[in-house]
């Protein structure tokens, strides 16, 4: 069995429930950081741990708090990314939902570590039912004296507010989260200057995913460097992966970075193998903005080594053989599954969910749909092949955010590994069965 750090206690009747949470030790590290640590002593906690950030991009937690500006008299802010809107990602949701209380004491240390007395968790609006259950747990941990005036008797004070998105993905950019917050248009800012320096309210400002919040409670307790014993080289600790598509066990699971791809994907603590004893495809490994690989990559590096679950191993080979972690959301594809069709939803999603700023990304998501649809539909020509490949290229690296990498990276890979699918398409859209297709997007949406 492998380690559980977020969901040991997932499974215990009532853990969602103040009383439950705390029977199992829940809030023990708001009592060890408020009494006992400096809040430098925590940021050098976790920057040891190797603690990586949960939201996509991985970056050192412990760096980020590092960088955040103290001016005096400037207030400072804590903000919990709680959008989740990446297709194929569902793991704040399943946390948020069955130990909200994991999340709130993450909120309540980390805030704490960095200085802030106001904290706001930013959820996607379609959660409206996580959202009433984060309110019942952050109601019933200021009557416990965890929120609110000086927590535990101590001269620590923190306000914790819920804010509801209201349902544009870009919202989870952190900066056009920020301005979203601010009760303005979800745009994404031109950096620098960054968060930590100018953030809410252009007050120094931290922005964490939920899943990296959850962790900092464990490393507060048991220190960052038993963290780096959990995991592989530089991806230390567990990682929560939402597990989607042609698989027997579809779900969200803990695993402690460094299992093999193999066994995550065959093995029966996972997700059991490929439904109906049909072959692996394909696979998207962090969430729909991730490079897809053909079966042979995802489970083999280009040198023949077993590919891992960590931030590196999946991205051994760079863009030419490798993908990326991400945000952990892994969705399998098999045999019968048309890359075309699929690659057209990504494209359909990423140009809706477009804010329109940048030109690259606003045209070129729009054209890439369209030639997306004409391809699948059978009407496309080789030359159009050639143009998506000429339009993703144009996007990527030259947008304010990266949603114009994410919605080009798709079509890269989708193209590099599978083009002689997509001249199947142009060739023969005879023999294209598009009822076949139909079935088989429905059963990769409702896995
Ligand atoms: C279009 C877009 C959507 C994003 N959505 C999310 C999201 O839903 N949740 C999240 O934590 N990070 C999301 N991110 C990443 C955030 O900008 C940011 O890197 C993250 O919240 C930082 O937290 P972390 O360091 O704990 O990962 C998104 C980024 C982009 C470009």
């Amino acid at each position: 069995m492998s380690k559980k750090i977020l969901l040991e206690h997932i499974n215990v009747p009532g853990i969602e429930t103040l009383e439950v949470y705390r029977s199992k030790g829940g809030y023990s590290s708001v009592e060890k950081a408020l009494k006992t640590m400096t809040q430098d002593a925590i940021v050098e906690e976790v920057k040891k741990s190797g603690l990586r950030g949960r939201g996509g991009a991985g970056f050192p937690t412990g760096m980020k708090w590092s960088f955040l500006a103290k001016p005096e008299g400037v207030a400072r802010y804590l903000v919990c990314n709680a959008d989740e809107s990446e297709p194929g990602t569902f793991k704040d949701r399943y946390l948020m939902e069955k130990i909200p209380h994991l999340l709130i004491e993450g909120m309540i240390t980390s805030s704490y570590a960095l200085g802030a007395n106001t904290s706001y968790i930013y959820v996607r609006g379609e959660y409206f039912y996580i959202i009433k259950i984060l309110e019942k747990a952050i109601d019933d941990a200021y009557k416990a004296g965890l929120l609110g005036k000086n927590i535990l008797g101590t001269d620590y004070s923190l306000d914790l507010y819920v804010q509801a998105g209201a349902g544009a993905y870009i919202c989870g950019e952190e900066t056009a989260l920020l301005e979203s917050l601010e009760g303005k248009r979800g745009n994404p800012r031109i950096k620098p200057p960054f968060p930590a320096i100018a953030g809410l309210f252009a007050c120094p400002t931290i922005v964490n995913n939920v899943e990296t919040l959850a962790a900092v409670p464990s490393i507060v307790n048991n220190g960052g460097e038993w963290y780096t014993g959990i995991g592989i080289g530089r991806s230390t600790g567990t990682k929560l992966i939402s597990a989607s598509g042609h698989i027997n066990k579809p779900g969200v699971y803990e695993i402690e970075m460094g299992i093999t791809v193999e066994d995550f994907i065959y093995s029966d603590e996972y997700c059991g193998g490929i439904k109906n004893g049909k072959k692996l495809k394909a696979v998207v490994a962090g969430g729909s903005s991730v490079p897809i690989l053909p079966a042979d990559l995802i489970l083999t590096t280009a040198n023949g080594e077993k590919r891992l679950m960590s931030y590196e191993s999946l991205a051994d080979g760079g863009f030419a053989s490798g993908t990326m972690l991400g945000s952990g959301g892994f969705i399998v594809m098999d045999e019968t599954t048309s890359i075309v069709e699929n690659l057209y939803t990504f494209a359909r999603f990423y140009h809706h969910e477009s804010c329109g700023q940048c030109s690259p990304c606003r045209e070129g998501t729009a054209w890439m749909e369209k030639i997306l649809h004409k391809i699948k539909d059978g009407h496309g020509t080789l030359a159009d092949v050639d143009l998506l490949w000429e339009i993703q290229s144009k996007i990527e690296g030259n947008t304010i955010c990266p949603l114009g990498d994410a919605a080009a990276w798709p079509v890269a890979s989708a193209i590099r590994h599978f083009r002689n699918e997509f001249e199947e398409y142009v060739k023969n859209p005879s023999t294209i069965n598009k009822v076949k297709h139909y079935h088989n997007m429905h059963n990769l949406a409702t896995a």
